[in-house]
């Protein structure tokens, strides 16, 4: 562990450097700090009782050594021996691929009463390890006046040799640069790995998504979105530095928590351009798209258990993405963020003319242009590349037709190791061909057609004359479509993955008419990518550019867009009003769980475990301070996004009293800006967590490991 040191201290003197970049002066409860900047934070002021030294201090153990990266979830160290606890929802896919229509784990739920029943997941785990500011190596050579893609070159390769040679000093950690700020500040992370990961305790469907895509994104909640699992290294339990100490007694309204994770992705320094671009075409377009997915998937998997299980985990992940995008078009509609944005940007453009280089003058204006021309491509452009990720078939043969153009353009030398050589690309051939039934295969490809044809901007019309069509309806292409798919080999799924593994030579010369048509869209998304390659290049280098403007008219300090790298977050329980005349308490009971039950659907309960809801006398510590009855869900003013799922709620003493999962409807603006007023993220409270493993299951040798007695 000795090694360890030297980066951490070598990163405060760094870190100093990063990050003085000014923007808007904030006041509030915003903010996913990284570790860098947790300096320029008065923790004990908010609330904390111990030392803020006692969360992360560098070359010192801390509660960020109790945090992992787990898939692109967040989960925290809660024994000795390795056990994690993460959520549900985390957990889920893992749990569905070991299950079976008769070994149910998802529907009854999973229990390893001792370490040799737990069952092995491919669950990726990491711990943040240490981490150094390189943003100067990073921009060496960078010269603004350089084409755009000659900057993003010059900053790719450096990135790729910094990694490399740190990569090559720790052969056994992961070395990742990640981009605080594009083009202006990069943090060079050190990963430990952890890749043995299994399951010890998962609830039971009914009560881990209880409530199902009904209630989520919503509050008031009543899922127990948690589950517990163990990492293990060489073969035995993992013995992490830190773990958290659980503080059965949960929290009361208005009190401190704070919560570390691995936030994924927020856009607050985005210009307003971009949230125009959101709201107009991404989150229209792909959540009517999903929507479409999810019925079609519905529809085909409808009382079939394995289809079921097979589908569940893509039904899940479409659901949520459908259902916060909508969140994000009610919140767009509802507050004035864009407008807001729209004229900070005016005053800075007035700023700059008066204040400005020529150059300068010319930032915004320019973005503006840049959006304008992304806009007029991006409805067509986001459905075309929908084809190759919805359509398995139409994937496999633009993946062959790839192929073959790489084997007929290699000489006779190349021919013979050609089989060898294109391993990788045979694989992610394999991973492309997903398809569920040729049907909806077929439907789904056949849908994207009509909907790029009817856009009227002609991109479909060598499509169309390639199937004999002429103004179509949309049950004439999907009939001509269905065709082809119907007649095709590749709906032939075994033989196909067969001969990918045996004579994949031969699979990427048979003919087919699938083939035809990915000819023929290829080089029209081709055109359009490049043209939105280079506008992306261009908005790239254009960012540190405007953020150099608001430098020099703003004071205060900056936080950068979260990028899946471990924050801190703070603020309180709190309740919110979400609409006029509504009134939601920060805390849910089993009451509400009660009231929900149903005997089939989203809100599903077993009979016997809503029996035992009804009738248990539960330890008193669980109980909501005002209520005699368990508290469930817990609400606050935290500032969380996607990523932060399973991330710990930690009280003024730094003790586990929760684990986040999810944000309000109100909330799922909040990539774009935190507010007060409609910013509210939703835990499982740790009282519920413990009391289903207590009475729902019996999981008392996972109580016993966390040190918890409710007897
Ligand atoms: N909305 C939460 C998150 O973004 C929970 C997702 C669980 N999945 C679901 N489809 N209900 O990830
Ligand atoms: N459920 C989200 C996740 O999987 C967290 C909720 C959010 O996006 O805030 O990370």
């Amino acid at each position: 562990m000795k090694r360890l040191i030297t980066p951490y201290l070598r990163a405060t003197t760094l870190v100093v450097a990063v990050f003085l970049m000014a923007f808007t002066p904030s006041e509030k409860e915003e903010g996913m700090y990284p570790l860098a900047q947790l300096g320029s934070l008065d923790l004990a002021k908010a609330g904390l009782q111990i030392p803020q030294s006692d969360i992360y201090q560098p070359g010192k153990v801390g509660l960020t050594n109790a945090l992992v990266r787990l898939g692109g979830c967040t989960g925290s160290f809660i024994s000795e021996k390795g056990l994690i606890i993460t959520n549900h929802h985390c957990v889920f896919g893992a749990v569905a691929s070991a299950s079976t229509p008769e070994k149910n784990y998802l529907d009854n739920g999973f229990y390893a009463a001792n370490e040799s029943e737990e069952i092995k997941t491919t669950l990726p785990c990491r711990i943040t390890l240490s981490f150094e500011d390189v943003s100067t190596r990073v921009l060496e050579g960078v010269n603004p006046d350089d084409s755009p893609e000659k900057q993003a070159e010059v900053i790719s390769d450096n990135i790729q040799s910094i990694t490399k040679e740190e990569q090559e000093n720790n052969p056994d950690l992961e070395i990742k640069i990640s981009e605080m700020f594009v083009g202006k500040y990069y943090t060079l992370f050190r990963y430990k790995m952890l890749d043995d990961v299994r399951l010890v305790y998962v609830p039971p469907k009914a009560v881990g998504k209880f409530g199902g895509e009904s209630d989520n994104w919503m509050w008031p909640r009543h899922n127990g979105d948690f589950s517990i699992v163990r990492a293990y290294e060489d073969g035995k339990p993992y013995v992490p530095q830190k773990h958290l100490k659980i503080d059965v007694n949960g929290t009361k309204e208005n009190d401190f928590v704070f919560i570390l994770g691995y936030p994924g992705s927020t856009y607050r320094h985005y210009p307003a351009q971009f949230l125009t671009y959101q709201n107009e075409h991404i989150l229209p377009l792909i959540s009517s798209w999903f929507d479409e997915r999810i019925d079609l998937l519905h529809r085909d998997a409808k009382g079939d258990t394995k289809k079921e299980l097979q589908y569940a985990s893509t039904i899940a992940s479409l659901s949520n993405t459908t259902k916060n995008f909508k969140g994000k078009m009610q919140g767009l509609r509802r507050t004035n963020i864009m407008e807001q944005r729209a004229s900070e940007q005016a005053k800075l453009q007035d700023y700059v003319k008066k204040n400005g280089s020529e150059s300068a003058k010319k930032v915004i204006p320019r973005i503006a242009e840049l959006y304008a021309r992304k806009n007029a491509l991006a409805d067509d452009y986001i459905l075309m590349n929908q084809m190759y990720s919805s359509s398995g078939m139409f994937n496999l043969a633009h993946s062959s037709n790839k192929a073959l153009d790489s084997y007929n353009a290699a000489d006779k030398e190349q021919r013979k190791t050609w089989v060898e050589d294109s391993k990788a690309a045979i694989q992610s051939m394999k991973r492309g061909y997903r398809v569920y039934s040729t049907e909806m295969d077929a439907q789904l490809f056949s849908s994207l057609v009509y909907r790029i044809y009817k856009s009227g901007n002609g991109r479909m019309d060598d499509v169309l004359a390639y199937l004999k069509l002429d103004q179509p309806s949309r049950d004439e292409v999907q009939e001509s479509i269905e065709n082809i798919w119907y007649s095709s080999k590749y709906k032939n799924r075994l033989d196909i993955l067969e001969l990918m593994d045996t004579k994949p030579i031969k699979l990427i010369k048979t003919k087919d008419k699938i083939r035809d048509l990915a000819r023929l869209i290829y080089p029209v998304l081709q055109k359009d990518a490049t043209e939105w390659r280079d506008i992306d290049a261009e908005l790239k280098a254009l960012m540190p550019r405007l953020a150099d403007i608001k430098q020099d008219y703003y004071g205060g300090t900056f936080v950068p867009d979260a990028n899946s790298t471990l924050r801190l977050t703070y603020g309180y329980v709190k309740g919110y009003s979400p609409s006029d005349a509504v009134y939601n308490d920060p805390f849910t009971t089993i009451d509400g769980i009660i009231e929900k039950a149903q005997p089939s659907g989203d809100y599903y309960m077993p009979e016997n475990i809503l029996e035992k809801y009804k009738t248990v006398t539960a330890n008193d510590n669980l109980k909501h301070p005002k209520h005699d009855q368990v508290v469930v869900g817990v609400l606050y003013n935290l500032d969380t996004t996607g990523g932060n799922s399973g991330s710990p709620i930690l009280n003024a003493k730094g003790e586990l009293v929760g684990v986040n999962f999810d944000r309000a409807f109100s909330a799922t603006i909040n990539d774009f800006e935190w507010n007060e007023s409609y910013s509210r993220s939703i835990g499982v409270d740790i009282r519920y967590v413990l009391y289903v493993m207590k009475y729902v299951n019996e999981a008392d040798a996972v109580l016993d490991e966390l040190g918890v007695d409710l007897d």
